[in-house]
Parts: structure tokens; C-alpha cells; sequence
């Protein structure tokens, strides 16, 4: 199943091995442990892992409603490759054209507070109801993607969502994550080759310019270290601390 290619050097090999011991472990840990993910290439390699070795993490995603075509069709590329069907948490309805009744679909680029609204509403809301009486979460940060998280943890308290969080590719780097996908042929977005390494929402996220730091593409016209949604406000807490 997990066969490796000859491209794959031997420290990136262990790396992929401790990482899957890692998984495993954390699902023995915790019997309802759940993986947020965003089917960007990080959350590609951590569900090829939970998926193959069948691991009892549930994995879901989070429909904000202003994705990408491309990202809207990684569930179906998900389904095809793994059998598997990642269930997606959506805003609630009423509250997002109330939302935008006031503040028009764009109203984001105007504010930090309104752009932080908007995230609260599509992404943080179906977040914490996701996460809702669970004990553990996951997901695919890694320490080198931005300043709000070069002191990122691999296990960590989730003091916003109030349950255990581990980013278990805290330490791997984007060549190593690559690595892994190109040696498994782990599917990706294809955005991915378009300029994106980091993708959110469409209308929040552009293609970045060779030498621009790997999350520029996000929320451009903020300062960095306004650029966590809220999913991840734990970080920016760590940094003020
Ligand atoms: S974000 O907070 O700025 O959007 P980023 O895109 O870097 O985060 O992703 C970091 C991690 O947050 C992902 O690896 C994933 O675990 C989680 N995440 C981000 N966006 C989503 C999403 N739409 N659905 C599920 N998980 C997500
Ligand atoms: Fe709204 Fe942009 Fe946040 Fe998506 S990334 S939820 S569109 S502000």
C-alpha cells in the first residue's frame, strides 16, 4: 500500500513513518478525534495516512461557500482515490445573507472587523459545532507557513475551542510535504501549480510571485499579523503572550 519510491531521501522516509505512528497514536488516544481539512496539499498527505491505514479519525471539511471550483472538486477527487466521502460543514444560512444583506457579498476587503466577521460566520461558527463535545482535533499547520506560527506546537490546548489540538506537520517543510505527495502520488489541488501554495476562500486568496512568503496570497491587503481566521486565533494569542 504505502510503498515508497527511490525518491524519497531516508530522512524524509522516517519523517513519513513517525508521522503515521504519530496518527495512529493520537487515535488511540482519542476515540473521537477529528481532522479539519482543507484538501490543501498538507491536509492531502495527513488523509492519505488516516484513509490507508483505515485510522478512526474522522475527517470533515469547511464549506464556506466562496471556494474555489477546484477546491469544491477535491471531494470528489477524495471519493474517487479513497472511497471515502468528506462530510462538509456549511454557515448557516440565515446568518450569511443577513451578512451579506448589510454588508454586500465583498465587504471583507473593507475591514479587519468585517473580514473577521465574515470568517467568523463561514468558518469559525461550523468549526466550533464540528468540534462540539470532541476532546481532539487536527490539522495541517506548519510552523514555516507564516510569522503567527513559527512557535507552533506539535500538541497543544485549544484555549478558543476547548479540546486537545495537534498539528502533527508542525515541523515538516513544503519540500518534505511534497515529497511524500509526489513519491505516493497523493492527489492535489491543482491551484497548487497555478502560483497558490496556501488556499482559502477565492475571493481572499491570489497567486503569490516567486520570492513572496508562502501565505502573501492570502488576505493580501491586510498585515501579517492580522492573517489567522479565527480557526487558528490561538496562535496570535501565543505571539501576544
Ligand atoms: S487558515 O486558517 O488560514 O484558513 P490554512 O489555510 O493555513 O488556515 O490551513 C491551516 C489548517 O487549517 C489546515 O491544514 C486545516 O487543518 C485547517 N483548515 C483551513 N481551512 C479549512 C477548511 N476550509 N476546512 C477544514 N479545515 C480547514
Ligand atoms: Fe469570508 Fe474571505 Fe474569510 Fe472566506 S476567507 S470566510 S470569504 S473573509
Amino acid at each position: 500500500m504505502n510503498a515508497i519510491s527511490t525518491s524519497l531521501d531516508s530522512s524524509t522516509e522516517q519523517l513519513w513513518a513517525v508521522l503515521r505512528q504519530t496518527l495512529a497514536q493520537i487515535g488511540r488516544r482519542h476515540a473521537d478525534a477529528v481532522f479539519a481539512s482543507s484538501f490543501g496539499v498538507e491536509d492531502m498527505l495527513l488523509s492519505h495516512a488516516i484513509f490507508e491505514a483505515a485510522l478512526p479519525i474522522g475527517v470533515f471539511t469547511l464549506d464556506t461557500g466562496r471556494l474555489h471550483t477546484e477546491t469544491q472538486k477535491m471531494r470528489e477527487v477524495v471519493q474517487q482515490r479513497y472511497g471515502i466521502d468528506v462530510p462538509a460543514l456549511r454557515p448557516d444560512a440565515t446568518v450569511v445573507a443577513a451578512h451579506v444583506a448589510e454588508h454586500g457579498e465583498f465587504g471583507f476587503y473593507e475591514s479587519v472587523d468585517l473580514r473577521k466577521a465574515c470568517c467568523g460566520m463561514r468558518k469559525v461558527e461550523p468549526l466550533r459545532r464540528a468540534l462540539q463535545g470532541r476532546s481532539a482535533w487536527l490539522t495541517g499547520q506548519r510552523r514555516e507557513q507564516s510569522v503567527t506560527r513559527t512557535e507552533l506546537p506539535e500538541a497543544e490546548y485549544d484555549t478558543v475551542f476547548g479540546l486537545t489540538k495537534y498539528n502533527p506537520l508542525a515541523a515538516w517543510s513544503v519540500d518534505q510535504v511534497w515529497a511524500v505527495i509526489h513519491a505516493l502520488d497523493i492527489p492535489y489541488n491543482p491551484l497548487h501549480d497555478q502560483g497558490y501554495p496556501s488556499i482559502g476562500c477565492e475571493p481572499c486568496t491570489r497567486a503569490i510571485r516567486p520570492g513572496e512568503d508562502l501565505r502573501a496570497g492570502r488576505w493580501w491587503w491586510e498585515q501579517k499579523l492580522s492573517k489567522e481566521c479565527g480557526l487558528h486565533a490561538g496562535n496570535l494569542h501565543d505571539l501576544k503572550g
